[in-house]
């Protein structure tokens, strides 16, 4: 199957050397793309700025650092995918003026201002009119269950990848993970505390099987 895999932190500039980003390395969406590598699949990987080696034999490796340039290169990709798994840390905000010169520290205080990114999960079935099968994931620290299916819902995701991020065991910049699922005909499923790679590839049969069931 064709499959397009979001990864990694995206980087939203403040001036040309200061930028807002997140703690995500990755690893996840890494360790999904070289599971469906390994089984024959064609998959375009569009990552934001990581410490890893893209795994060899992708179909094509996009290497993007702001969440708008994340969202052009998914878009202009997604056509023709299978399913699409949105693993990457997207800022959900990036400053409204980001000037061509350096910030110099002549006030006491500096107020940013910010304003929404491209939601790039949420434009996928409405503004890009994708209809193959397509996985969300949400990093919560509370009320993980509650956001998870708001997500599932609002976004039109067949399969959610919730986990919580409050635990210092395992998630973001680790290389452990425990991921609870959430499916939209209403089953869950949790898949325990294990490797990354582990994770990556009860995710990638999961998601065949959502692919064969919509065939
Ligand atoms: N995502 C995205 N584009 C964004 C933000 C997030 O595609 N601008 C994707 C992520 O890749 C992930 C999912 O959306 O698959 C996370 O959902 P989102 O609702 O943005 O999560 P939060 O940022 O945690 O949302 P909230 O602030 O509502 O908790």
């Amino acid at each position: 199957m064709r499959l397009l895999i979001t990864a990694g932190p995206t980087r939203e500039a403040i001036d040309p050397v200061r930028f807002l980003t997140n703690r995500s390395s990755g690893k996840m969406g890494y360790a999904l793309a070289e599971t469906a590598v390994a089984k024959g699949h064609e998959v375009i990987l569009i990552s934001g700025p990581v410490n890893l080696e893209a795994p060899t034999g992708l179909a094509e490796l996009v290497s993007i650092e702001s969440a708008r340039e994340m969202f052009e290169a998914v878009r202009d990709r997604i056509d023709g995918c299978e399913a699409a798994i949105f693993c990457a840390a997207v800022a959900d905000y990036r400053p409204v003026n980001s000037p061509d010169r350096k910030i110099k520290k002549t006030e006491d205080s500096l107020t940013l201002e910010l304003e929404k990114t491209e939601d790039i999960l949420g434009s996928a079935r409405s503004g890009f009119g994708f209809s193959g099968i397509l996985v969300g994931f949400a990093a919560e620290t509370h009320d993980l269950a509650k956001y998870a299916s708001g997500k599932l819902e609002k976004k039109g995701c067949d399969l959610v990848v919730a986990n919580d991020v409050s635990r210092r065991d395992i998630g973001f910049d680790t290389d452990r993970n425990e991921v609870q699922l959430f499916f939209a005909d209403g089953r869950r499923e949790t898949l325990p505390v294990q490797t990354k790679a582990g994770i990556g590839q009860k995710l990638v049969e999961i998601i065949e099987g959502l692919v064969k069931g919509q065939r």
